[in-house]
């Protein structure tokens, strides 16, 4: 009886003693990065109480390891230095300790979004649907996106609200937003368009051109072959009607008479020149 109780205390500090010591490794990190405010910053990690000796460490950015970021020493306290902050540094940053069991933490590096249009400029026919695109990079990515329609001045003339009037699709992905315009009409869809992405630090745009080509106009390449086609025939035609007279006399009768003179030397070239053409 009095072993029983033994075992189950030892068995009880035992597992005290374990969960203990796996949770008083600990990191303390350098507070997350604003990108608003600070043009470049120093990540650092600090481990305290490891249960295990640390065979190394590595940081990683958006789960990727970082180049050169591998070594093998056995540090409790290790930096990472970004040297600019922007969105193409910014991500989920962490630091991992190579210890029993491994252990890691988190740093966020945030910026703005960069927003970009997919292409500046889209041209579509009338009646038809066109696509605009934007993209977006950086950390964290938007979780907002709107679109405006510009007025020549480029000021807003219309917020584009998703579904209205069936005119109007948006669809939303965290770094893309792609908007689709309807039954285009060449006088009121052609112009600039304004996409706008948003997370938690601020937003960026981009502009779009919008060209709408009036049905006609599509026809136009076609046309123009038409044309050409009906003026290439024309010419074959109107040279053929002018070779007419020649055929009688055309062939072998022509290249004789023509060899004649030159051997001979006699006669003037220009006389018999006159009745050939
Ligand atoms: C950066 O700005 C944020 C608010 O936008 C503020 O909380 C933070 O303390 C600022 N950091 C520095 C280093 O100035
Ligand atoms: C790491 O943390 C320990 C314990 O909190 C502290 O004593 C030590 O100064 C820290 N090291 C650095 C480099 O900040
Ligand atoms: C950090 O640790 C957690 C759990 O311990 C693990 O799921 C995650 O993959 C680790 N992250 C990195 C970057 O190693
Ligand atoms: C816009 O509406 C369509 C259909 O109603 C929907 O599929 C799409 O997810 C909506 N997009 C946004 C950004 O709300
Ligand atoms: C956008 O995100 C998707 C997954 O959500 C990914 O497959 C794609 O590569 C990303 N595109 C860009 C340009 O980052």
């Amino acid at each position: 009886m009095r072993r029983k109780l033994f075992g189950v205390v030892l068995a009880v500090c035992i597992g005290w003693f374990q969960a203990g010591a796996l949770t008083d490794a600990a990191i303390t990190t350098s507070p997350e990065v604003n990108g608003q405010n600070q043009t470049s910053a120093t990540l650092s990690c600090n481990l305290t109480n490891p249960t295990f000796p640390v065979k190394g460490h590595y940081w990683t950015n958006n789960g990727k390891i970082i180049d050169k970021s591998e070594t093998n020493s056995d540090e409790l306290y290790i930096e990472h230095e970004i040297k600019k902050v922007d969105y193409h540094s910014a991500g989920l940053y962490a630091c991992v300790f190579l210890t029993e069991p491994q252990v890691n933490a988190t740093i966020e590096v945030k910026v703005p979004p960069h927003v970009v249009a997919y292409k500046r400029s889209e041209n579509a026919n009338e009646k038809d649907k066109a696509v605009l695109t934007c993209m977006s990079q950086g950390y964290p990515l938007p979780t907002d996106w709107t679109w405006y329609k510009l007025k020549d001045d480029e000021s807003v003339e219309t917020a584009i609200v998703n579904g209205s009037d069936v005119k109007y699709e948006m669809k939303n992905t965290p770094n893309k937003t792609m908007l689709y315009v309807k039954d285009l009409d060449i006088n009121s869809d052609m112009g600039m368009y304004q996409c706008q992405g948003t997370n938690q630090m601020g937003s960026d745009s981009d502009k779009i051109q919008l060209r709408v080509r009036s049905q006609l106009a599509a026809l136009w390449p076609f046309l123009g072959i038409v044309a050409e086609v009906i003026i290439l025939i024309a010419i074959i035609f109107i040279y053929e009607k002018r070779r007419k007279p020649d055929e009688i006399n055309d062939g072998r009768a022509t290249l004789l008479r023509t060899t004649k003179t030159k051997m001979s030397g006699k006669g003037t070239p220009t006389e018999k020149g006159e009745k050939v053409s």
